[in-house]
Parts: structure tokens; C-alpha cells; sequence
């Protein structure tokens, strides 16, 4: 097998609170990432104002989706940690997929490999919301890998920061290598 080199995750998070169980489990993606794999966990999303085509415009694009376009432009691969709410998708991971939905047919993640994962206290972890994430990266343009899976139900870490859960690292570690398999 060829040596990975050089190959850029760009990570988004579904949850802007400080202590984010989600962020936890994306610093753990980086964390555990093979040698020549960097995960670059996003900072920006809770900067950036709702979608709004009047500004989405060669003049008018916030400094803030700037920011996140240029990050995607210049990644490999996606990777979109997300607890869910109220059922589904996280306004903040909504509000970033359709900022990188335009230009239409031509956003900054189009054709790149995406995953999602993520967990949440329900006893399936969130599914719902990474089945919706998944749905609505695809229509955006990514190449979601649909074959990664993993919604962890919090109850599961037994109240341990994933960093200390082995199982998790294993199966994050697994969703990573998967999806640099992916980048072409
Ligand atoms: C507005 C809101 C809606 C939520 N809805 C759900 C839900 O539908 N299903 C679920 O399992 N947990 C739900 N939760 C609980 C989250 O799973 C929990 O807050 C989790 O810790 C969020 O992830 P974080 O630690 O990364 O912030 C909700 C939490 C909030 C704040």
C-alpha cells in the first residue's frame, strides 16, 4: 500500500457549547489520525450569519463563510461531527451546508469525500441527524461516503471523555482511515 501523505480533513461540529461532546470526539479524529492525515477542526461556524442569497454575492459574502469556503477549497475530505436536535440536523451544520451548496454546482466540498458521525444522549446516538446530514451533503455536492457509520449514544461512554473510551478511538480511528481510503 502507498505511504498517505499530505492529506487534509477539513472537521465541522454540530455543537458550539465549549465542552461539546461531538468537538471531544472531532479532536479525537485528529488526535488519532494516521501519520501524513491532518483533521483540522473548523472554529468559525457559530460566526457565520444565516444563508441569505442577497448576500451571496462576489461582493457580499461574509469574511466568516469566506472563511469556511476557503478551508473546504483547500481540504481532501470532510468529516462532520454532530450531536442531533429535536430529531434532526443542527441549525449551525444546516446553516454550513448551504453556504457550501454555492456556488450551486460548484461548492467548495464538490465531489470531495464527506462522512458523518457524531453521538447524542438518545439511545441511537443521533442517527436520525447523521442520516439527514448525509442526505443533504449528497444534494449539496459532496461524495458522501455512505458506508461510514458511527452514532454514539453518550450512555455508552459510560460518562468517560471519548478521549479515555479505547472502543471509541478504535472506531473513530476506523472512520478516518476509511475516509482517506477515499481521496483520489
Ligand atoms: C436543542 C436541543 C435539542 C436536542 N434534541 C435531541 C434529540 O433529538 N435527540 C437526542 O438524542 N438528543 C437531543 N438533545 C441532547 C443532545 O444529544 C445533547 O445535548 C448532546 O450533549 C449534544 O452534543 P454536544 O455534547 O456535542 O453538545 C438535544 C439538545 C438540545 C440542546
Amino acid at each position: 500500500m502507498s505511504e498517505i501523505s499530505n492529506v487534509r480533513v477539513l472537521a465541522l461540529v454540530g455543537s458550539l457549547r465549549t465542552a461539546s461532546v461531538n468537538r471531544q470526539i472531532a479532536e479525537l479524529a485528529a488526535a488519532v489520525a494516521p501519520d501524513g492525515v491532518s483533521v483540522t477542526v473548523f472554529d468559525g461556524l457559530g460566526q457565520m450569519p444565516f444563508y441569505n442569497e442577497d448576500i451571496d454575492t462576489p461582493d457580499g459574502v461574509p469574511g466568516s463563510v469566506v472563511a469556511l469556503r476557503q478551508a473546504a477549497a483547500k481540504a481532501d475530505a470532510a468529516l462532520v461531527v454532530t450531536p442531533e436536535y429535536n430529531g434532526t440536523i443542527p441549525a449551525v451544520i444546516k446553516n454550513a451546508i448551504d453556504w457550501l451548496s454555492r456556488p450551486f454546482g460548484d461548492g467548495a466540498l464538490k465531489g470531495k469525500p464527506l462522512a458523518v458521525i457524531g453521538g447524542s444522549v438518545g439511545r441511537y446516538g443521533g442517527v436520525w441527524a447523521h442520516d439527514e446530514t448525509r442526505k443533504s451533503f449528497g444534494i449539496a455536492g459532496a461524495r458522501v461516503i455512505d458506508a461510514i457509520k458511527l452514532s454514539v449514544p453518550f450512555g455508552s461512554l459510560a460518562g468517560a471523555a471519548p478521549a479515555d473510551s479505547s472502543e471509541l478511538s478504535a472506531n473513530v480511528r476506523d472512520v478516518i482511515g476509511k475516509l482517506v481510503a477515499e481521496v483520489g
